[in-house]
């Protein structure tokens, strides 16, 4: 089969699919909407909003578009796997994503911790509150020991989790969420059991009946080295991990992965694509802190490069729901990748900064985040620019790998963090 695929997104998660995509013995045409200067090297850009479903339609129809993957999740939480089903000029487009009752599990922490209870599944003990039932908020506070977790209930672009000490700031915090601190993704707010233990994150493939897991990762969130300072998008990430061992993987598949595909199933939720587990590890055993519906990033530009399977064949098996058949081949080395980003995110910051010294680097590969195309020059135009990203035989190899190389980078006030996998060596 020889497919005409289309990604939505313009990071390096979606530069890190179009890398793979291209060597895919199904590939044709590669498009994706909007891309960025990575992307563009890889496929075709076109400018259409991922939340454009009119424009996207009108792009597939006229380009003989056979797939959609896509990358970020706000098109799949407005319904855009459901936008194509249901429409019979376009359902014979397979879209890899959740439908928008599936997405919930990112859109809704409310559905997501519903999930869970009504599986079995071992997650953060909790309570959902509404402005008219803040007094059971404010006692269900007081039954917790500090800190104390506040989750706006809808998607509030990675910035609705607030982890908060005293019970009296908590309590007014809970009052400003419920009093649209977040809009009104914080109309419901989710009150959670802080859990301690250190984090990592499993993704699943998945065509609703049958999974497939993939290398399991850890990101790096915060700005600053040893995990201090502002919440950014991600300033690093490593694969394998070395925590996860046999025996947590093991519990992790059976205490949570088949239950929540199995979950799936029992509750008729169409879903062909990732499931993201945002997992912690307590004690030994697995939790889940948060189900996200597509990959991480910056995880996918580590979890790919390990994926020797065809990526095309496996979304193939996952439209025509014959995932079982396929085979999932893991690359045994390790994948690093660090994140450039511009001085002064996640805060404010300059954009439009010529970027130097990307095509000297031979031995990793450098996914862009936030580039543009200026003429025949490659511009920053976001917080997150560029994702080296490189193998070693061990973490560290591949660490010293990708650092030696951004180096050789540059552009005016760039930062990158020094001790990605710090954690784990
Ligand atoms: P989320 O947006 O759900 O990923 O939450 C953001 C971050 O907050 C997570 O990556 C965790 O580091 C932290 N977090 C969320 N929920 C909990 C919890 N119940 N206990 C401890 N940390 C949490
Ligand atoms: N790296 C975390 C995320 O993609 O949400």
């Amino acid at each position: 089969m020889i497919m005409n695929v289309l990604i939505l997104g313009s990071g390096g998660r979606e530069h890190a699919f179009a890398w793979r995509m291209r060597i895919s013995k199904h590939l044709n045409n590669l498009f994706i909407a909007p891309g960025n200067a990575g992307t563009a090297m890889l496929g075709t850009n076109i400018p259409i909003s991922p939340t454009d479903f009119q424009a996207l339609k009108s792009f597939c129809l006229n380009n003989d578009v056979d797939m959609i993957v896509v990358g970020p999740e706000v098109p799949l939480v407005r319904g855009v796997y459901d936008f194509f089903r249901d429409d019979e000029d376009i359902c014979h487009i397979a879209v890899i994503g959740p439908s928008q009752e599936g997405a919930q599990l990112e859109g809704s922490k409310d559905f997501a911790k519903g999930f869970m209870s009504r599986h079995n599944i071992p997650t953060a003990q909790y309570k959902t509150i509404k402005l008219g039932n803040i007094e059971d908020g404010n006692r269900f506070l007081e039954s917790l020991q500090p800190p104390y977790v506040l989750k706006a209930d809808g998607l509030a672009a990675g910035k609705g989790v607030l982890i908060i000490n005293d019970i009296n700031e908590a309590k007014r915090l809970l009052w400003e969420m419920l009093n649209g601190m977040f809009g009104v993704a914080s109309n419901k707010v989710v009150i959670e059991e802080f859990l301690k233990g250190i984090e990592c994150s499993v993704f699943v493939l998945t065509d609703g009946k049958s999974y497939k897991i993939l290398p399991v990762a850890k990101d790096y969130k915060r700005i600053g080295e040893g995990d201090t300072g502002l919440n950014t998008g991600g300033m690093g990430a490593v694969s394998p991990v070395s925590f996860v061992d046999a025996e947590f993987m093991e519990k992790v598949e059976r205490q949570i992965v088949l239950p929540t595909v199995n979950g799936i199933r029992k509750e008729k939720i169409d879903y062909k694509g990732f499931i993201f587990l945002g997992l912690i590890n307590v004690d030994g055993e697995p939790k889940v802190i948060e189900y996200n519906v597509r990959m991480g990033d910056p995880e996918t530009e580590v979890v790919l490069p390990l994926v020797k399977s065809d990526l095309l064949d496996l979304f193939i098996g996952v439209f025509t729901e014959t995932l079982e058949s396929k085979t999932l081949e893991i690359d045994d080395r390790f994948a690093a990748t660090v994140m450039m980003v511009s001085g002064g995110y996640p805060g404010n910051y300059e954009k439009g900064k010529v970027i130097s010294g990307i095509k000297q680097i031979k031995d990793s590969i450098v996914f862009h985040a936030g580039t543009l195309l200026n003429d025949d020059n490659v511009v920053t135009s976001g917080g997150r620019v560029l994702a080296v990203t490189s193998y070693g035989q061990t973490m560290n190899d591949a660490l010293e790998n990708s650092y030696k190389n951004i180096e050789k980078i540059s552009f005016e006030n760039s930062y990158y963090r020094r001790d990605i996998g710090f954690d784990l060596r």
